[in-house]
């Protein structure tokens, strides 16, 4: 089949759908894989390696499949073509205009948010393997912001206890966030309303922070709490708060305005020059006083908000992201490596936004 990459257009994106050596294996595998000019320039992967990896420069719009990272913009639209396969993240929950645009063009969408969180999926999973950039980037920007050591440091001048780090929603970020704070030397501390998280924070030499109120939900995910589980969680995570030095947020329920976890009163609680990063921005932050894609400070606690870490690390995003793409990729590619989608098969049935039942 013929693959096309556009660069990304989307503000502050640097990443780009497939790498030089993704490109070799589908070329290899008999796909001509056609890369608009300057895609991974972002990246740091100019043309040339593309070019080596058996990849032409040109229209990727001409393709029957055109992979991408971030939604496409509405002149991108314009350009998709009626049959085509598009693929990339598509925000179908945040976004659902975007799916009856898509539907509207006659294009097959595939939104990488979609593919199923099973076994047989774990190679396509883009939201996992972003999140991980994501919680790696989290911790360290606590400790950027930080007016405190992370580690503990016993010096002639005197012994600095370690910083605590308390990471709330324990799901992909938060663990990355977890082990990163800890290898750079902070005591840390899991909390999450999914009980059998426990094991993986603490398999990662974190503690973990039991508030009793569990919210498991379907398919591995939190459900959202009741009004009265909110207000006891808020208070017990209140009290909870007062003792870290860095406050790192990841908590979501797929779909859901971000959970208020870390309310104004909590970060009037803090020590001065303490520290919030928040992830959830996107979806309203999950402190009640996060202003997304900004930096503030409020009753001298810094309350850091990122929109799009993943982009800030192109390079290995990007690597991780075509990974995903690539197996996808291979699932779609029929016997005779034309692009043929199977709807009976769970993947490309969960991942397809566009078909008429969805
Ligand atoms: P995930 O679904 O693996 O983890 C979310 C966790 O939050 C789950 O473990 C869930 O049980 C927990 N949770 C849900 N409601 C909760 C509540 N009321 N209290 C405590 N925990 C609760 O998601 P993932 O992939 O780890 O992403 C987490 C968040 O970080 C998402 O909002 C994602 O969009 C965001 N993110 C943001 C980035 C950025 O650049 N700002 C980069 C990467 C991820």
């Amino acid at each position: 089949m013929r693959i096309g990459v556009p660069k990304e257009t989307a503000d502050g994106e640097r990443r780009v759908a497939l790498v030089p050596e993704v490109v070799r294996k589908l070329s290899g595998a008999g796909h001509e894989v056609v890369i608009e000019a300057g895609a991974g320039e972002q990246a740091l992967l100019p043309d040339a390696l593309y070019t080596d990896a058996g990849a032409t420069i040109g229209d990727p719009y001409g393709a029957d499949v055109v992979v991408r990272v971030a939604v496409p913009s509405e002149d991108e639209i314009g350009k998709l073509r009626d049959g085509q396969i598009l693929i990339g993240f598509l925000a179908p929950l945040t976004k659902p205009d975007l799916k009856d645009r898509l539907r509207g063009a006659g294009v097959q969408a595939l939104a990488m948010e979609s593919i199923p969180r099973i076994s047989r999926a774990q190679s396509m999973d883009a939201l996992s393997s972003q999140a991980n950039v994501g919680g790696y980037k989290a911790a360290l920007l606590g400790a950027e912001h930080s007016t405190r050591f992370y580690p503990m440091l016993m010096t002639a001048a005197g012994t600095i206890p370690p910083a605590k780090v308390l990471v709330l929603g324990a799901g992909v970020a938060g663990l990355q966030a977890l082990a990163t704070a800890r290898r750079l030397g902070a005591q840390t501390t899991g909390y999450d309303v999914r009980p059998e998280v426990a094991e993986q924070v603490q398999s990662l030499g974190a503690k973990w922070l039991d508030l009793g109120i569990e919210a498991a939900g379907e398919g591995g995910y939190a459900r959202e709490l009741t009004d009265e589980e909110k207000a006891q969680q808020q208070q017990a995570l209140t009290d909870a708060i007062k003792t870290f030095d860095v406050v790192i947020t990841t908590a979501l329920v797929p779909g859901r305005p971000a959970p208020k976890l870390v309310t104004a009163e909590a970060v009037e609680g803090m020590k001065p020059g303490s520290v919030i990063v928040d992830l959830a921005g996107e979806a309203g932050g999950n402190c009640e006083l996060t202003e997304p894609g900004q930096i503030v400070v409020k009753h001298d606690v810094t309350i850091v908000s990122p929109l799009n870490l993943p982009a800030t690390m192109p390079e290995h995003a990007s690597a991780l992201y075509a990974r995903n793409v690539q197996s996808l990729l291979e699932l779609i590619a029929g016997e005779n490596g034309d692009a043929d989608l199977n709807f009976d098969d769970e993947i490309i049935a969960g991942a397809c936004i566009t078909k008429e039942t969805t």
